[in-house]
């Protein structure tokens, strides 16, 4: 998919911004504070009607503003043109595809796939499994909707099965609980399985192509999986345990997913530049698998590509990007142009010479 253009209004400091774009780079630079990120985001609105980086839709609205108002024409694989609107007016959200009016956000997931890499996304290397897994279901989440379901299901199973915990329940009243997690659970673990062999066997081929000399996996053990019954009778032979502690320490939620890099754990071994390098490879691969799975290339979103790799491993994560996507790059070094080679398809923006866009004062 192509984003053919943009038009914001409204955005954090940006007051109006009109601009066309190419497919292939864009690379948009401008000095900090001049509304790089806010452009990116503007864009990821557009695909999940969320911001990558404030969990509150009134923090981005200008400041004395009410509204907002952000206008994406896309191109699809096809050439088919589609009008992605987003507009919100005293706290009233209104999205609408090709002149239509949506009622629901599921209508619009999938529409306009968008694969973003932002600074806070460190966390996935350097956070806890926690933090893993909220990546890697996100992925599932937007590539598989039956995953969606259960995992929802599964989350509020969990959260009532915790709750009643702390009653201190016989395993008799618990038995119910126990019996849906079990379903549930196995249902989850068969995707999951699928999921990590077809996605790890894209990272590792991605991570080649990089000529790096230590070797970087992702592992999720399959000896973790467990059948239905395998499950309940887990559940049921722990519930003492969970008693004590209140808390439903077995299952999906509990998997374990490990980074290596050089065989050791990327999070206790990795100097930055490795640890951003793994990142990116990670959501290059989810730009693949989301193509894979949906047949849409996502656009990718880079922000702030080039900070904390030095120039060698830049230009190898450059080699990386020459598949078909279309890709967003933000930088504040005013000579990244000079990364790409002259055979790259370069769209270059620089912000502070644009008369499209128009700060708030
Ligand atoms: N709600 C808001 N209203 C007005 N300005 C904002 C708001 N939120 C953030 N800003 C400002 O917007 C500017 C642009 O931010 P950003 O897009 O992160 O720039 P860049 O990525 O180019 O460094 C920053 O100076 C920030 O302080
Ligand atoms: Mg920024």
């Amino acid at each position: 998919m192509i984003l053919d253009s943009i038009n914001i209004e409204n955005l954090r400091s940006i007051n109006k911004f009109n601009m066309t774009f190419k497919p292939g780079i864009n690379l948009i630079y401008g000095e900090n504070g001049r509304g790089k990120t806010s452009i990116l985001e503007a864009i990821y609105i557009l695909s999940i009607s969320r911001s990558f980086r404030s969990h509150f839709l009134r923090n981005i609205i200008t400041d004395g503003k009410s509204n907002i108002q952000i206008v994406g024409k896309i191109k699809d694989s096809s050439n088919q043109y589609l009008k992605i609107e987003y507009y919100k007016l005293n706290n009233q959200k209104r999205i609408k595809i090709n002149e239509k009016k949506i009622n629901n956000l599921s209508e619009l997931l999938g529409i306009f796939p968008v694969t973003v890499l932002s600074p806070d996304d460190i966390d996935i290397i350097t956070g806890n499994n926690k933090d893993k897994h909220k990546f890697f279901n996100m992925i599932l989440c937007h590539t598989n909707k039956l995953y969606l379901n259960y995992l929802q299901q599964y989350k509020l199973i969990i959260k009532q099965r915790n709750s009643l915990l702390q009653s201190q329940p016989t395993l008799e009243d618990i038995q119910i609980w126990n019996e849906k997690l079990s379903d549930l659970g196995e249902k989850i673990w068969k995707i999951r399985k699928d999921f990590f062999s077809n996605f790890t066997s894209i990272f590792t081929k991605l991570w080649n192509q990089l000529d790096c000399k230590f070797k970087a996996n992702i592992e999720y053990h399959n000896n973790q999986i467990l059948s239905k019954n395998e499950y309940y009778e887990q559940l049921c032979s722990n519930h003492l345990n969970d008693l004590k502690t209140g808390y439903t320490k077995k299952g999906p939620h509990k998997d374990i997913i490990n980074l290596f890099f050089n065989n050791m754990p990327i999070k206790e071994c990795g100097s930055q530049g490795e640890k951003k390098l793994f990142l990116i490879v990670l959501k290059i691969s989810e730009a693949i698998y989301i193509n894979n799975i949906m047949n849409k290339e996502p656009i990718i979103l880079l922000d702030d590509l080039f900070a904390m790799l030095d120039k060698n491993r830049g230009s190898k994560i450059l080699k990386l990007l020459t598949n078909n996507f279309q890709i967003f790059i933000t930088t504040t070094d005013a000579n990244a142009e000079t990364y790409f080679s002259k055979m790259t398809q370069l769209n270059f923006i620089k912000l502070e010479e644009c008369n499209d866009i128009c700060f708030a004062a």
